[in-house]
């Protein structure tokens, strides 16, 4: 599912760079302009702010327990 159509970034990319993140700090604090920088992309129009911090929001407990679990 594209997440942001400016930079065309699908959920499947930032699901895992906020996996990448979290698995080399697990208390890291992700802002969607973190999780942007991380995966080499800027905002433009900021439209997918809103959507891309549900994705974070959605993703960030699940990640954290997957990583304790390696
Ligand atoms: S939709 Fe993401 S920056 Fe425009």
């Amino acid at each position: 599912m594209i997440m942001c159509s400016c930079n065309r970034i699908g959920s499947g990319t930032l699901k895992s760079t906020i996996a990448a993140i979290l698995k080399e700090d697990p208390q890291a604090v992700i802002t969607p302009g973190r999780l942007f920088h991380r995966a080499g992309y800027r905002f433009t129009c900021g439209c997918c702010v809103e959507l891309i911090t549900e994705l974070i929001d959605a993703n960030l407990h699940t990640q954290a327990q997957a990583n304790q679990g390696e």
